[in-house]
């Protein structure tokens, strides 16, 4: 099946109030047209996912804005023009009119625009904004091929393939405020786009550090591989018997066999491997998956993949 083709029926599954896996730049996406309220009580029920925690909305024209969003003030309209479409999510006030279960009922949406290709056409032949959550049952690891989506949900959904994710982790989520004419910026996810290249663009902005008890569903045990993953401290690793037997005490395992998760040098490779790798070994036979912390820098994409492990893991050594 072509691209094409594929993309003519995932348009008719969300014009009849249904949902489909939509490939975009950072993760697959599970998506539903804003305006089918049927379709968006379909995603939280097939994620699994509580309703406390509000949807992203994804659009494929600045203009679109206003179908969601009640304002959108000068600096959000600034990082719009530099990062969007990519991996940046903004936080703003709702409309009165978007469906409150797309936003756990707060006031504010997060929208972001995607720069995958088929999202852009997806969202822009579908007709209306497209809510999407990461196309993984809730806690779960995202899913950054087409495969893993199909897997995640046994082959009930039906998902554009559009390749690999080229970033793979999840975006940037930013919430804007103003303070005595300042703009203050909370960067309630971290991701790709980081603290340094927000300032960049907003100038003597103040940027806040990582805020995301502020974020309903960033929680502290996310991103979970089917097997737990145990981050280990330099100086400990390799883990020896002993340890082994220790944490498979810990994590009430049968066995102690681990797989090591090596993690690329270079930030942006790490990022787009490391939910690949994770669901891998996750299938490899093996008891837990182990990660050496090391002391790499925590600066720019780094912080955001340290954020993930962080949450993905059972133990840290
Ligand atoms: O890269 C991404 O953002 C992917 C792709 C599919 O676009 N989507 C994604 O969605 O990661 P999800 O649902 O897995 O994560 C959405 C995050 C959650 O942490 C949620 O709490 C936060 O965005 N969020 C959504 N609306 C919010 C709001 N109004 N205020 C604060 N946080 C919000
Ligand atoms: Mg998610």
């Amino acid at each position: 099946m072509t691209f094409w083709s594929d993309l003519g029926r995932a348009c008719s599954i969300l014009r009849d109030g249904g949902v489909v896996g939509m490939p975009t730049e950072t993760v697959y996406g599970l998506a539903a047209c804003v305006n089918r309220p049927e379709a968006i009580s379909a995603l939280f029920r097939i994620k699994e996912r509580p309703l406390f925690d509000p949807l992203i909305v994804h659009i494929a024209e600045v203009s679109d804005i206003c179908k969601v969003a009640a304002d959108f003030p000068q600096a959000a309209s600034n990082l719009a023009r530099q990062f969007w479409p990519g991996p940046l999510t903004i936080v703003l006030p709702k409309t009165p009119a978007l469906n409150p279960a797309i936003t756990a009922g707060l006031d504010t949406v997060a929208v972001r625009m995607p720069r995958h290709p088929l999202a852009l056409r997806l969202i822009r032949r579908a007709g209306c904004p497209l809510a999407a959550p990461s196309a993984n049952r809730f806690g779960r690891t995202s899913p950054t091929s087409a495969a893993d989506v199909r897997k995640e949900f046994d082959d009930a959904v039906f998902v554009v393939d559009g390749g690999p994710c080229e970033v793979g982790l999840e975006s940037t989520v930013v919430e804007l405020r103003e303070l005595n004419g300042k703009t203050e910026v909370d960067i309630l996810r971290p991701g790709v786009i980081t603290e340094e290249m927000i300032s960049d663009v907003l100038g003597r902005t103040l940027v806040f550090r990582v805020q995301s008890a502020k974020s309903p569903g960033h929680l502290s045990k996310h991103y979970q591989p089917a097997i737990p993953l145990v981050v280990i401290e330099e100086k400990i690793f390799p883990p020896n018997a002993q340890t082994c037997c220790y944490i498979a005490e810990q994590l009430n395992l049968k066995a102690c066999a681990y797989a090591e998760l090596v993690l690329e040098d270079e930030a942006v490779l790490a990022a787009r491997s490391l939910y690949r790798k994770l669901r891998d070994l996750a299938t490899s036979g093996c008891d837990f998956i182990a990660l050496r912390k090391d002391s790499r820098t925590n600066s720019g994409a780094w912080e955001a993949i340290w954020d993930r492990v962080g949450r993905a893991a059972s133990l840290h050594l």
